[in-house]
């Protein structure tokens, strides 16, 4: 963990005054007001879906691809290979989009490899463009399809790597031959409802951020992990770095979260567990430990509420983190370190806890 986010949870710890409030009590008159504004909703869950993307590419792809014989390929599952970045993208978002809630994200560029991710409507191209002519800023803006509203944010997405230059320009289907390292190479589009209210529940927006953090933690631990261990082309270990290998699933979700935490946008999220391998992922807080407690008892309850500190509000919530995945449960039941054992599949292995300001 970061120091930023270690700083922020001792200050939670010491002058936070807890103020829990679970879905019965929700509706207070002095908390309903509160909500988040469409753009930065859409902040929190572009960072996630930013942070996954770019450890995806730098930290697997392009590593491994210098240090061992194993590439990125479009036909991946033949293949025995990784996924394209693109590729892991869609699959979450897919992932998400299975879940109704009603937002959605996706790749989209004016130089499509693949036609069907180039623009969809008048609306998109001039997306796509204005983040071309002002890459520092997104494009967003409300559209009204069907008479419901929507807010859509469209957030450049960038050559980070030399690997997707390469790629790109050598495939036989580009348009464009020529991006360099840095380049806007196309944009994501994330799409959320509107209701009446300018600003969204935090639950709701917590929902949202979680959906990408847990479908790109699903795709990750089945489609690159698992896959690649049972068929023998690699595995994940702790010290991946050094072996060469694939960072544990867990090591994915606190990268990305410390690059989060580097946003500076008050969005953070960590792992939990009443039976961790490192002991510094025991709950800390009351409200860690309350949180746990609530869905041991009903995994079908998460838990949430409000916390001040320094007259800043802070909405935070605990979601339980589930063996999604045959390879969590080997891994965990096999570790030296690891005080429980008998781990199985969906079990609640421990929780993701998550916390972002309101106002
Ligand atoms: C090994 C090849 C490869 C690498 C590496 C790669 N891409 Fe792609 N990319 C593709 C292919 C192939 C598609 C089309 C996938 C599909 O069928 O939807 C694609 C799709 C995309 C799209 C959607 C528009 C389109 O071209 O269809 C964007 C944007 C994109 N890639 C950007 C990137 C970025 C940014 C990186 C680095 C983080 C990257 N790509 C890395 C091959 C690659
Ligand atoms: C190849 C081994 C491996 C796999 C696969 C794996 N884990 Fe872990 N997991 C670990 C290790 C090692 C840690 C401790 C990492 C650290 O130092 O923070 C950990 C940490 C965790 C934690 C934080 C509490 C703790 O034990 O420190 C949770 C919760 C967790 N893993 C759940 C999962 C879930 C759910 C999956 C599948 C999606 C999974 N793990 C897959 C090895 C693994």
């Amino acid at each position: 963990m970061s120091k930023y986010l270690l700083s922020l949870f001792l200050t939670f710890a010491c002058f936070g005054s807890l103020l829990v409030v679970n879905q019965q009590s929700w509706g207070e008159p002095r908390l309903i007001t509160l909500g988040v504004s469409p753009e930065i909703a859409t902040d929190y869950i572009h960072a996630v879906i930013e942070a996954d993307r770019t450890i995806y590419s730098k930290r697997i792809v392009e590593r491994l691809e210098k240090a061992t014989s194993l590439k990125a390929t479009e036909k991946w599952l033949e293949e025995n290979t990784l996924p394209l970045p693109a590729q892991f993208l869609l699959m979450a978002s897919e992932n998400v989009s299975a879940q109704n809630l009603g937002m959605s994200y996706k790749l989209t560029s004016l130089w499509p490899i693949n036609p069907q991710n180039g623009p969809e409507n008048h609306f998109e191209k001039v997306a796509l463009e204005a983040i071309h002519e002002n890459p520092g800023r997104p494009f967003m803006t409300t559209v009204s399809t069907n008479r419901q509203l929507f807010f859509k944010a469209v957030y450049p997405d960038k050559a980070v790597t030399q690997s997707c230059v390469a790629c790109h320009n050598a495939h036989p289907n580009s348009p464009k031959k020529d991006f360099k390292v840095g380049d806007v190479m196309g944009g994501i589009i994330i799409t959320l409802p509107m209701g009446k209210s300018p600003t969204i529940a935090p639950k709701t927006v917590a929902d949202y951020i979680y959906a990408v953090m847990e479908s790109d933690r699903l795709i990750y631990t089945e489609f690159v992990v698992n896959r690649l261990q049972n068929n023998n082309v690699l595995k994940a270990s702790e010290t991946w770095w050094k072996d060469k290998t694939l960072m544990l699933p867990a090591q994915f979700l606190l990268h990305a979260s410390d690059r989060v935490a580097h946003e500076r946008l008050g969005l953070m999220y960590k792992l939990l567990s009443p039976w961790p391998i490192n002991p510094y992922n025991g709950a800390v807080t009351e409200f860690e430990k309350k949180g746990m407690e609530v869905f041991m008892k009903n995994p079908q309850e998460t838990f949430y509420g409000m916390h001040t500190v320094h007259n800043k509000n802070f909405f935070e919530i605990v979601y339980p983190d589930l063996a999604v995945s045959k390879a969590c449960v080997n891994c965990h039941n096999a570790h030296p370190e690891s005080p429980k054992r008998d781990f199985k599949m969906n079990d609640i292995m421990g929780g993701i806890m998550m916390s972002f300001p309101v106002r």
